[in-house]
């Protein structure tokens, strides 16, 4: 069976067709993955604007469809559903996906399946590597969601913790903004800090211990935050930018008075970039293998945008390599928004029996 993925939470617009092979250990094939990224346009703006990307999904939605069918030598008559994201997400965004996919699956006659963004991103593990030994712990980490999930039988996600403010890769874009690195920020940090010292700069890292009063039922230490961090780097930047400014007299006089930001040496940058990504990430895999030992974890992944950062996929593979426990990354072009991954959780749930109705609706908080 065929089934078509549709994926507008955020900036891309996505549609793939992804087909099931009847090999148990690899379950699902891409047959096309059409990506058209939006990119461009929120760059302007130094973030997502969110009227901006849902009235471009409504430019795009029926080309990039019409591309994904044709990429993958199917028509509508091949398919035997329809899976689009729900929700989490922007909301004008998701309603074009899900209006889209509602209007689709009447006119072929098809049944829709509703897919969890966050649920996409786990299964696109899966998607390229296979079944995962499980227990698993999957980190899904991206620039809205910073969670830590137990999978223990296929298709069940048990959240163990989350991110108590930003998520990380929301961080990497506010960083990057303050550096003066455009947007998306994580690319261009991950980039830059490759000809950094990650020690240049001490910033602290978060321990959180006790219970957050909105999630109670988390015992709390396997939490993340990422707000302090962000906040310390912001001191640093504006303090070494004082420092530089006391020692040029016309500067401290005329340009900080009047706002103007004196600039830090490219190698500074980047020593900022380094070291700020060695705290995200030691972060991010610590806890991901504290959380691997306590559920007796056979396995581990990291999904979502920033599982594209080359810091986090060598640390990744080396502590795992060390603890004697396999380690799953999608590959780049799966790491980031796509609709196979839609697709892919798309049949899982198919499989299991649960196809939506047609008053489905968009659901910008929609939990998994
Ligand atoms: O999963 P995704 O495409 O969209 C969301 O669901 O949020 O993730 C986008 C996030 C952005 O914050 C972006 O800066 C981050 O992933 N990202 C990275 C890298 N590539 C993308 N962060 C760190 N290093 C990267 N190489
Ligand atoms: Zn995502």
């Amino acid at each position: 069976m065929r089934i078509l993925g549709i994926e507008t939470s955020c900036d891309e617009t996505s549609a793939a067709v992804v087909e099931e092979t009847g090999a148990p250990a690899t379950p699902w094939a891409i047959r096309s993955n059409v990506v058209a990224s939006q990119v461009a346009i929120h760059r302007e703006w130094g973030g997502v604007v969110p009227e901006l990307a849902s009235r471009q999904h409504i430019r795009d939605i029926c080309g990039v469809v019409d591309r994904a069918l044709a990429e993958a030598g199917s028509t509508w008559r091949d398919l035997g559903a329809i899976a689009v994201t729900q929700g989490p997400g922007l909301v004008g965004s998701l309603l074009v996906g899900v209006s889209f996919a509602k209007a689709a699956a009447a006119a072929a006659g098809l049944p829709l399946v509703a897919v969890h963004h966050l649920a996409g991103h786990i299964e696109s593990l899966v998607l390229q590597n296979g079944e995962l030994p499980l227990p698993s712990i999957v980190l899904v980490v991206s620039g809205g969601h910073t969670s830590l999930y137990l999978v223990e039988r296929p298709g069940t996600y048990q959240l163990l913790s989350r991110t108590r403010d930003d998520a990380a890769g929301e961080a990497y874009d506010k960083v990057a903004r303050l550096l003066g690195l455009g947007y998306p920020g994580g690319p261009a940090i991950d980039q830059l800090a490759k000809s950094g010292n990650d020690r240049a700069v001490a910033l602290p890292t978060t321990r959180l211990t006790h219970a957050d009063r909105n999630a109670p039922e988390l015992k709390g230490d396997l939490d993340f935050s990422f707000s302090g961090l962000k906040t310390a780097v912001l001191r640093h930047v504006r303090g070494r930018q004082a420092e530089i400014a006391g020692t040029n007299l016309d500067l401290a006089r005329n340009g900080v008075a009047q706002g103007f930001s004196p600039a830090l040496s490219d190698q500074e940058i980047a020593d900022i970039a380094a070291s700020f990504q060695r705290v995200v990430v030691s972060a991010l895999v610590d806890r991901l293998f504290v959380a691997a030992r306590r559920y007796g974890a056979k396995s581990v992944g990291v999904a979502g945008g920033v599982s594209a950062n080359s810091r986090l996929r060598a640390d990744l593979k080396e502590r795992g390599e060390r603890r004697e426990v396999p380690t799953f990354l999608p590959s780049l072009a799966l790491s980031t928004d796509n609709a196979a991954m839609i697709a892919a959780a798309g049949l899982r749930k198919f499989r299991a029996g649960h196809t939506a109705s047609m008053d489905l609706n968009a659901d910008a908080s929609l939990a998994l």
